[in-house]
């Protein structure tokens, strides 16, 4: 699979890759998509947000059939969720140029800028950007835990940040996209499987994605000596974080909803002082979006303390129709499946681009992790029903 190339990219000691937006690494992953972009007779251009663009047949008329993803990761994250999209739907263009495709409706290949949101907190912000769903304001005042902000980061990756936002005629011109994907998760199928793997079929198509969002808990206490205080005299912020955190499991299982507290920060995180303010991260999803924010609001409930809302997504559901051109190139049954994790696919949808997602078998479920797989065997059938849709869409 052409995405073993990147493997020396972002490579952490533990096995996993740690890619974040407008780095060093993100720019060896972009110069590597546009280098095999063009060897496959791609004509490759950067929006002002930062995403990749891939085109065949750009000046022809009509509106585009667009497919893609993402090449950067969390931290410490898989080598699928992502390049396999691109790596994938650049090897079918190389399989449908092989066989003498020739596009007959514009078609591009789409690299989403900082889809995890590893750097700056909020996910997808390319195609947020794109689609008017964030501010550039908003997102150019975003920092990282250095305090750089977006703009900062974009200046010094050779990027100008006053190209950054909504751009109408860019969307418009998309006529349908598609996401190839590793699947992540075993989601509970109709007939009681659990995710493709249970279903015993190396190919799925998605249904919706959840509602998900991430908020910021930030608590606040009094700073002393570790040494010389009375526990009865404390106002010890790591306490309040602790028990909210706990109350974050308690009140998913309640709601039967996830939620996860990945990320916290002590300030000033000393071993012999009692910290002035502490902060959690509350990522929480499910099928419900009122479940979803009924625990935000008994977090705060708890711990007495207001939930900043980091990001937001609505339910999303894909594309009908497309989503059966999707299935009619798979072999087989093609199970259909929610997602719990966020795509650009998602916020495209939302602003009511006709978007579908294909979903690559994971044998072991694991996603956001080292452990994340596709076996070659599967993506390879991935990428053949990727080339076979482009065909049958650009025909
Ligand atoms: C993105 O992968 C997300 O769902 O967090
Ligand atoms: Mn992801
Ligand atoms: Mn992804």
């Amino acid at each position: 699979m052409l995405l073993h190339e990147l493997a020396g990219i972002g490579r952490d000691p533990d096995g996993g890759v740690t890619r974040f937006a407008w780095t060093r690494d993100d720019a060896e992953l972009r110069e590597w998509f546009s280098a095999r972009a063009r060897a496959a007779g791609l004509d490759v251009e950067v929006d002002g947000n930062g995403n990749l663009w891939a085109w065949a047949g750009g000046d022809l008329p009509g509106r585009a059939f667009v497919v893609g993803s993402h090449l950067d990761s969390v931290a410490s994250g898989g080598e699928w969720d992502g390049p396999l999209g691109v790596a994938g739907a650049l090897a079918a263009v190389e399989q449908l140029r092989a066989s003498g495709w020739q596009p007959q409706q514009p078609f591009a290949l789409a690299v989403f800028a900082d889809e995890e949101g590893g750097r700056f907190g909020v996910a997808c912000l390319g195609s947020r950007l794109l689609t008017g769903a964030m501010t550039p304001d908003r997102a150019l005042s975003l920092r990282d835990d250095d305090g750089t902000t977006l703009a900062e980061a974009m200046t010094s990756a050779g990027f100008d940040p006053a190209r950054v936002g909504a751009d109408p005629r860019r969307l418009a011109g998309i006529r349908a996209f598609v996401e190839l994907h590793v699947e992540q998760g075993r989601m509970l199928l109709p007939g009681g499987a659990r995710g493709l793997a249970g279903a015993g079929a190396p190919l799925g198509v998605a249904s919706e994605i959840w509602p998900h969002g991430r908020w910021r808990l930030d608590l606040t206490g009094r700073a002393d000596h570790a040494g010389t205080t009375a526990l009865a005299d404390r106002d010890d912020p790591v306490l309040s974080l602790a028990r909210a955190i706990v109350a974050v499991r308690e009140t998913a299982e309640e709601l039967d909803v996830l939620a996860t507290v990945g990320r916290v920060r002590v300030h000033p995180g000393a071993v012999n002082a009692i910290a002035s303010r502490a902060s959690l991260w509350i990522d929480a999803r499910g099928a419900e979006p009122e479940r979803v924010r009924a625990l935000v609001a008994r977090i705060e409930e708890r711990s007495a303390a207001a939930a900043v809302e980091e990001s937001w997504t609505a339910v999303t559901r894909f594309d009908r129709a497309l989503t059966a051109d999707v299935s009619a190139v798979i072999d087989g049954d093609v199970p259909v499946l929610p997602s719990g994790a966020g795509h650009d696919a998602g916020v495209l949808a939302l602003a009511g681009v006709p978007t579908a997602m294909m979903f690559v078998r994971n044998p072991t479920g694991v996603s956001h992790a080292p452990d994340e797989r596709a076996e070659e065997s599967d993506a390879a059938a991935g990428v053949r029903a990727l080339a076979e849709l482009i065909r049958r869409q650009t025909a």
